[in-house]
C-alpha cells in the first residue's frame, strides 16, 4: 500500500495522541510523560493548541491513495514544526503533566533551552518538535516523507533549523542534512540518558547553483 503525506486537521488529534503513546517509550518519555488518561489529555490539549498557531504546522502519513483518503484512515506517522516566530507572551504559567516526573521534566527543558540559546543565539530558525512512525510501520519510508516535506518548506525559506533528537531519531535527522552541535544529558535510575542538539545549515538551491 502507497504511504500518503497530508496536513493533519483537528479531527486526527485522538489518532495522533495515540500514536504519540505507542511510539515514544524511551526512558525519558515514559518517565516525564506516562501513558495515563491525564498525560493523555495534557498531550491533546497541547496539539489542540499547536493546531490553531499559524506557524505550527502538523503533517500526517496515512497508507492509501489520495482520493479514498477518510479521516478514519489508519495515520501511521506524524510530525510537528514551527517557523521561525517570536512565542507570543501568554502570560500564563507553563501547564505540565503532573502525572508524570515533572522534576525531570523541567530539568530537560532547562538543559534543552539554554543549548539551544548557544548555539542558535538570535538565528530565525524552523524548530522540529515531533517525528513519530508507529513502531510496527518503521523502515517503510514515512519519516522520510516528513522530513522530506519539513526541508521542502525549509529550503523555500532558506533558512536555519533545529531539533532535539532522541538516539532513535538521529540517524534519521543525519540524512536529511542535520549535524549534532551538542549534546544534554538528565540521569534516570542512575543511567545518563543523553539527546543531541542538531542543526541543519541553510541550503543553497539548485538554481543559485547554476
Ligand atoms: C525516527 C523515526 C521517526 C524514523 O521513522 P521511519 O518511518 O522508520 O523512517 P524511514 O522509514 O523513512 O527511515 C528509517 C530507515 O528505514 C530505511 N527505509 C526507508 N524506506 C524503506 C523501505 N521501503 N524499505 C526498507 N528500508 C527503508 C531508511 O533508509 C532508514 O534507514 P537508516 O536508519 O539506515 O537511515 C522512527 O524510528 C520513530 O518514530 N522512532 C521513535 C520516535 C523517535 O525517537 N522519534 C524521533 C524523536 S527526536
Amino acid at each position: 500500500m502507497p504511504l500518503r503525506l497530508a496536513r493533519a486537521e483537528a479531527a486526527d488529534i485522538p489518532q495522533l495522541v495515540d500514536l504519540y503513546f505507542n511510539t515514544f517509550k524511551s526512558p525519558i518519555v515514559l518517565r516525564v510523560k506516562p501513558n495515563v488518561p491525564p498525560v493523555r489529555e495534557w498531550y491533546k490539549k497541547s496539539l489542540e493548541n499547536d493546531i490553531e498557531k499559524p506557524y505550527t504546522r502538523l503533517y500526517k502519513v496515512v497508507e492509501g491513495q489520495a482520493e479514498s483518503a477518510q479521516v478514519s484512515d489508519e495515520i501511521i506517522a506524524f510530525a510537528k514544526w514551527s517557523s521561525p516566530h517570536t512565542e507570543p507572551q501568554s502570560g500564563k504559567p507553563a501547564q505540565w503533566p503532573e502525572d508524570g516526573d515533572v522534576a525531570l521534566f523541567k530539568e530537560a527543558v532547562g538543559k534543552a533551552t539554554e543549548k539551544k540559546k548557544n548555539i542558535m543565539g538570535e538565528k530565525e530558525h524552523w524548530y522540529l518538535g515531533v517525528l513519530a512512525t508507529l513502531p510496527k510501520h518503521q523502515r517503510r519510508g514515512a519519516g522520510s516523507l516528513l522530513m522530506t516535506e519539513f526541508c521542502k518548506e525549509v529550503d523555500e525559506a532558506g533558512q536555519w533549523s533545529y531539533v532535539e533528537a532522541s538516539p532513535h531519531g538521529r540517524p534519521t535527522y543525519q540524512r536529511f542534512g542535520f549535524e549534532t552541535r551538542d549534546t544534554f544529558s538528565v540521569m534516570i535510575d542512575a543511567e545518563p540518558y543523553t539527546d543531541c542538539c542538531m542543526v541543519r545549515e541553510p541550503q543553497i538551491n539548485s538554481q543559485e547553483k547554476q
